[in-house]
């Protein structure tokens, strides 16, 4: 080969690679993430609520990142400075989600490492 082969080869799977990771986020999202959100919160954040709550949704990515009245729900690849997360964690007296009683750590856990592969995608 070439070293001009060479390079497009490496330029190929640095590509690839990145992608995988990008749809790993989107994979999470659709396969674990939605269906969370669309069972404990479209009650009160969905298009389809009938009152959307602090004018926040959480149908889709677009959704979250414009987030409520207090600003975008996640910051992608920052769990920690993500709103979203604060709420699930019951941390802000406020903001308490879902009010009927917290997730289990495992559903927070899934939203958590969902929050961290969103990096990769920026
Ligand atoms: C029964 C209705 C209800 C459900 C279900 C609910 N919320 Fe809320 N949510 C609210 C209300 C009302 C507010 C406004 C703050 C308040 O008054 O407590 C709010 C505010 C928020 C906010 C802050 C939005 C902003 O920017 O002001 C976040 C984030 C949030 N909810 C996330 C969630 C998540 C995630 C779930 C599901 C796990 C959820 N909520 C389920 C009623 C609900």
């Amino acid at each position: 080969m070439s070293r001009l082969s060479y390079i497009a080869v490496a330029i190929a799977i640095a590509c690839s690679f990145s992608s995988v990771r990008a749809d790993d986020a989107e994979k999470i999202f659709t396969s674990k993430v939605r269906p969370l959100l669309a069972r404990k919160c479209f009650d009160c954040h969905s298009a389809k609520a009938e009152e959307v709550k602090s004018g926040l949704k959480l149908d889709t990515l677009a959704d979250i990142l414009k987030g409520g009245s207090t600003g975008p729900a996640v910051v992608p690849g920052e769990p920690e400075n993500s709103f979203i997360l604060k709420a699930l964690r019951y941390e802000e007296a406020d903001y308490q989600m879902p009010p009927s009683g917290k997730l289990s750590d495992e559903d927070i856990a899934i939203v958590e490492e969902w929050i961290k592969k969103l990096k990769s995608e920026k």
